[in-house]
């Protein structure tokens, strides 16, 4: 679909709130042995990145890979295509995640993950969608709430591109 981008978030924005955000996941995990942060791919993988280097605490890095499908039903199923490779039971546990929507992806894994009896288990997104929202997700640390618009770059795409953008813009349909 023919399409343009407007600019949303720039990349000094999103680098300042990024900072902020670490210094309270810094605090927060002060005493902690090591945190795992879990990855939600493809789209956290950018601001992965960027969070983690600005992190002083022991952390492990670890993935995870979901599709849902039968949306509308339910609310739509979480399949998982990749599992984590860490074992979390006992663990500090952050996920970290691009943007918060309808919460269904996020409110199934975290059922699924407290099932493993992590130490803790937190939420950790860049965006939130809060006038879609479905499905009851708690988030610990959010960098910016948004409004109902479709959004890319900084790990989110449209159709697999834009990910790579180092600013978040607005997806026009025309
Ligand atoms: P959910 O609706 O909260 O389950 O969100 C599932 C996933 O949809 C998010 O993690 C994103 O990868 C993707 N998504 C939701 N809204 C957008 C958007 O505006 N742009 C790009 N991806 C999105
Ligand atoms: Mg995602």
């Amino acid at each position: 679909m023919s399409h343009t981008l407007t600019m949303m978030i720039s990349q000094e924005e999103i680098a300042q709130r990024v900072q902020a955000i670490a210094i309270e996941i810094n605090e927060h995990y002060k005493n902690s042995e090591a945190v795992i942060l879990i990855g939600l791919l493809r789209g956290s993988a950018i601001f992965l990145a960027d969070l983690s280097r600005l992190l002083t605490v022991p952390v492990i890095l670890d993935f995870m890979a979901t599709s849902s499908y039968g949306k509308g039903t339910d609310g739509g199923e979480v399949k998982i295509l990749k599992e984590l490779d860490e074992e979390i039971h006992g663990k500090d546990v952050l996920i970290v995640e691009d943007i918060v929507d309808t919460g269904n992806t996020l409110n199934k894994i975290k059922k699924m993950l407290l099932l493993r009896d992590p130490k803790s288990l937190a939420i950790c997104t860049l965006l939130n969608k809060p006038a879609r929202r479905q499905a009851e997700v708690v988030i610990d640390w959010q960098g910016f709430s948004i409004e109902d618009k479709f959004v890319v770059g900084y790990g989110m795409d449209y159709a697999q591109l834009y990910r790579n953008l180092p600013y978040v813009g607005i997806v026009n349909f025309d």
